[in-house]
């Protein structure tokens, strides 16, 4: 097979006519796996790949944003407080989301730590937190000297489930931290209405859903306060960069005073002196500049990708032992940061997940395992050890969160999940045919890995 080379635009204007195909004609043929590929020798074993193609790279440079950059690094106002950058991206962005505000940060990891500050979050408190999940979305708890109470996951739709917070709540949990991991949307009204029977705040992790939807509102608005990465491999992407969404105009001031070393902010006080809380966590003009470049970019990317989950949906369930990720109730559209399945290896042969995801690799499939159990990380016990954790947290307290900290869901989605990162999604059509027809490849040879 020769090895083929899209162009991005090659490859964006085939899926988009994809998109419009499945948009159109939903007649969809059901996936077959016999076929010649499939039976010969599994490239892992020595056989030719399935795909010895390359894959659409991320990110994506726009050189529309040179001039632009240029002429701010030129004037020297590198900083949000000399230049008009920041600001016109925040605009932009909360109207593209669908917000009243947006505040512009250094990381996504700083607006996280922003919203837990602004929202009262505390030495001594709870915060119920998604296991399933980047290390900051916990770290940012410990950061405030607070304690993360993980909420088991349903393995079906890789996310928090709703039905197991009420039972995590004690008298300290201020806070509920869901996390739209790889830009699927947690059902949100579930989650709102035990925080408001308990009168706690909720913080969107949404580092990973730019323009996701849960009935029809975007990921980020739909809580107290949402929370954006636009790190390098992010859809939208900065390099470093972060956003927090809000429609409270207090609460949306006193994120800007506090991400500004606490300069007051809106309709807060003037002060003279330093009366308010804060730190540094600013975003800086270029990195708004490329930010404004990226948005150009995004609404048609997010189609390719819907539309070649949807397509891989359709041809990976027709697999043994393959299961797509389920959308959570409410959710109305995934953006799909990663695309997540769960391996059974007991319908492989009982073919470890690592084999198969070694095999997949070696037909040109970049893949990889999801997250690990962060709910047993090492830096966990290392902070209940410190000083500061024996003066805020009781030995009983600390006995019974290890005893709670069991989670079967979770644990089985850790040992079964399989990812294919964002960009591989902006392929064609027939990439994702490949996709499929490499696992069915290692399904019909599954005997072969043992
Ligand atoms: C779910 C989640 N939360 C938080 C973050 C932190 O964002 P950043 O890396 O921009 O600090 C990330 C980044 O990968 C993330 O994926």
């Amino acid at each position: 097979m020769k090895p083929r080379k899209f162009t991005r635009r090659q490859v964006i204007a085939a899926t988009s006519a994809g998109f419009l195909g499945t948009m159109i004609n939903l007649s969809f043929k059901p996936f077959t796996i016999v076929n010649n590929t499939q039976v010969k020798k599994l490239a892992i074993n020595g056989g030719e790949k399935v795909h010895p193609g390359t894959w659409p790279q991320w990110p994506v440079w726009d050189q529309s944003a040179e001039p632009g950059l240029l002429d701010m690094f030129r004037s020297g106002r590198w900083w949000r407080g000399n230049g008009e950058h920041v600001v016109e991206f925040e605009k932009k962005y909360a109207e593209l989301m669908g917000a009243k505000r947006c505040l512009a940060t250094a990381s996504g990891t700083t607006a996280l730590l922003t919203a837990l500050n602004v929202l009262g979050v505390d030495a001594g408190d709870e915060v119920l937190v998604s296991p399933f999940t980047f290390i900051a979305t916990y770290n940012v708890i410990f950061a405030h000297k607070a304690l993360p109470v993980f909420v088991d996951s349903d393995p079906e739709t890789f996310l928090i489930d709703p039905k197991k917070i009420e039972a995590r709540i004690t008298n300290r949990t201020v806070a509920i931290v869901p996390v739209h991991i790889y830009g699927l949307p947690v059902d949100m009204d579930s989650v709102n209405k035990v925080a408001k029977s308990h009168n706690l705040k909720v913080i969107e992790d949404a580092c990973q859903a730019w323009l996701a939807e849960y009935r029809g509102k975007k990921t980020g608005t739909l809580a107290d306060l949402g929370c954006f990465s636009f790190q390098n491999s992010k859809h939208l992407a900065a390099g470093e960069g972060g956003a927090i969404l809000g429609n409270d105009e207090d609460l949306m001031d006193r994120c800007n005073a506090y991400h500004n070393c606490g300069r007051p902010y809106g309709a807060m006080k003037p002060v003279s002196g330093n009366a308010y809380n804060g730190l540094n966590y600013r975003m800086q003009q270029s990195q708004a500049l490329i930010l404004m470049s990226q948005m150009k970019r995004i609404l048609k990317d997010n189609d390719v990708r819907l539309s070649n989950a949807l397509y891989l949906d359709k041809k990976l369930k027709e697999i043994p032992g393959i299961v797509p990720y389920k959308l959570a109730e409410g959710a109305t559209r995934a953006v799909y940061h990663m695309y997540p399945f769960r391996y059974i290896m007991e319908k492989f042969n009982n073919v470890p997940k690592e084999k198969f995801i070694q095999a997949l690799n070696a037909e040109g499939i970049p893949c990889g395992s999801g997250y690990g159990k962060q709910n047993k990380d090492g830096l966990i016990e290392e902070a209940f050890a410190s000083r500061g954790y024996k003066r805020l947290f009781s030995e009983t307290r600390l006995k019974q969160w290890r005893e709670e900290n069991q989670l079967p869901g979770n644990d089985l989605l850790c040992d079964q999940a399989v990812t294919f990162y964002q960009s591989i999604l902006l392929g064609s059509r027939s990439d994702m045919d490949d996709i499929a027809n490499a696992i069915a490849k290692i399904y019909e040879n599954r005997a072969s890995l043992v």
